[in-house]
């Protein structure tokens, strides 16, 4: 029996997962660990938990598939993205790990565009300077922890830390790297303007492959500690989104995906390298060689439902449990009753501020028509067209682009709803599926592994052998076009609020 390892670096746990090479999981474990935030707006977590878990999770599902080490073809590595991993000349950890979703880095970001100018930032790296991205993080320990950049030999990715720990090697691919703020996009390789300008060494960091490039192989202290056989090549793998793009099968122009997570993604394949001159969307490079993708993220999709289920369904909640069914299920079944415009209600999802396409960390959420008649099922409905709207817009964006997309895939605990696929079917204008299978990055990854180990010739011929559509909804054109005033007036609701957001916020 052949099979690929995926191993996915999430920002909760590290999931892994056995595949065969018709993309079936055969067994799978996550490991969980603590995200810590010593200051308010921190995120950190330590990178010794991380190889913990990966330790853990690939000894179970040796254990649980009964498969030998020696039939594990290739392993691919995906991964949380941005986070800043230093280590010393020996190879240890100097200090935690600084998360994607850390905020502490708005002045470095400043400072990045300052050194390096708005447009050139925009043309070499492909993306605005982000306090979520790698180089800010950098900046930042420099100023504020000068010891540990002094002993710092090498910085990483947090994917790329494991494949450290497991093959010895220090490189990374260019779909992660090209969340660092320092990769020049187009071209996939370190960018000698933005180190120059920043300052920045290029020897501490990795070199660059391509994801499905083999970029070492398992060692015998690593082997001891996984259970892995010695000399098991290990891919350079993707970054979270772009190994998900492989997992749901992403790989050429047309093809997209939207995750309903936590937080709302839309990701794009593109041949070509597409650049938003208002950075409104991020632009990186696929797992895919020579290819690129566009990507948005809101920061409160499944989160704005997530908020009004804590903070006004605790009746519902005790009820789905009583009946042992899914609150969201009742809830979302509820809202199936209040008509498309939720009655003449808008609900805008930013209770976090808002990335894509809006990049303004002081907007706010709210309910826009408000009135007597609303009941809880307006405003449910409202919470999940609001998303769907938000999701439209960055789509919109990317369409302005020049990026079309004629079918999307649906993932993420938000995607499992027909009603809220539906809304994004009327809304895109095109087909939205689900996936046979829900292991997206880590299927992605094990992708990549079976490229690189010859099971498959290329990325594609890979998606065709392992990944299942699932369901698929058409959009409905009367739907839509009920939809689409009420969407017209959302996206006029920011721009007519900003300056009351900002005033807000300084209160
Ligand atoms: C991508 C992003 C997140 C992280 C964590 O830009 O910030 O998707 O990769 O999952």
């Amino acid at each position: 029996m052949e099979y690929l390892l995926g191993i996915d670096l999430g920002t909760s746990g590290t999931k892994t997962v056995l595949f065969d090479a018709a993309g079936t999981p055969r067994a799978a474990q996550t490991a969980n660990y603590p995200l810590r935030q010593p200051e308010n707006g921190w995120a950190e977590q330590d990178p010794a938990d991380w190889w913990d878990a990966v330790c853990t999770t690939v000894r179970g599902v040796l254990r649980q598939s009964g498969a030998s080490p020696a039939e594990i073809r290739g392993i691919g590595l995906s991964g949380q993205m941005h986070g800043l991993v230093m280590l010393d000349a020996a190879g240890d950890v100097l200090r935690p790990a600084i998360l994607w979703c850390d905020g502490r880095t708005g002045r470095q970001c400043d400072e990045i565009v300052a050194a390096v100018g708005r447009e050139t930032l925009l043309a070499v790296t492909a993306n605005p300077a982000l306090p979520g991205f790698t180089a800010g993080k950098i900046l930042w320990v420099r100023e504020h922890e000068p010891a540990v950049y002094a002993a710092c030999r090498h910085i990483l990715l947090p994917k790329d830390y494991i494949r450290y720990r497991l093959t010895g090697e220090f490189a990374t691919e260019a779909s992660d790297a090209s969340g660092t703020n320092l990769l020049d996009v187009p071209r996939r390789r370190w960018s000698e303007t933005m180190l120059s300008a920043l300052q920045i060494d290029a020897a501490l960091l990795p070199r660059v492959e391509e994801s499905a490039a083999v970029t070492g192989k398992v060692h015998k202290a690593a082997a001891e500690a996984t259970g892995l056989a010695v000399g098991t090549p290990v891919v350079g793998g993707a970054g979270d989104n772009a190994a998900a793009a492989v997992g749901v099968g992403v790989v050429r122009p047309g093809k997209a995906f939207t995750t309903l997570g936590t937080s709302g993604v839309i990701f794009a394949h593109t041949d070509e390298v597409t650049i938003d001159p208002q950075g409104r969307v991020h632009t990186f490079c696929a797992a895919v060689p020579g290819c690129w993708t566009v990507m948005s993220c809101t920061l409160a999709a499944g989160l704005s439902l997530q908020w009004f289920r804590n903070r006004f369904c605790a009746a519902e909640q005790a009820e789905a449990e009583a009946a042992g069914v899914d609150v969201y299920d009742r809830m979302i079944a509820a809202a199936a009753q209040s008509p498309i415009g939720a009655n003449r209600l808008l609900f805008l999802p930013y209770l976090m501020g808002e990335r894509s396409p809006l990049l303004d960390a002081d907007a706010r959420g709210g309910w826009i028509g408000l009135s007597n008649i609303h009941t809880k099922a307006d405003l449910t409905r409202a919470v999940l067209e609001g998303v769907a709207y938000s999701q439209r817009q960055c789509l919109d964006v990317f369409r302005e682009m020049g990026v079309d997309v004629a079918d999307m895939a649906v993932c993420g605990g938000g995607g499992r709803s027909p009603l809220w696929r539906q809304m994004l079917a009327d809304l895109y204008g095109c087909p939205v599926q689900t996936l046979a299978s829900e292991q997206g990055p880590a299927l992605g990854a094990a992708i990549l592994a079976g490229v690189g180990a010859g099971v498959y010739a290329d990325v594609a011929e890979g998606c065709a052998a392992a990944v299942q559509v699932g369901q698929v909804q058409q959009p409905d054109a009367q739907n839509a076009a009920a939809y689409e005033p009420f969407y017209r007036l959302y996206c006029r609701l920011y721009p007519a609020l900003r300056e009351s957001f900002h005033t807000l916020a300084g209160l």
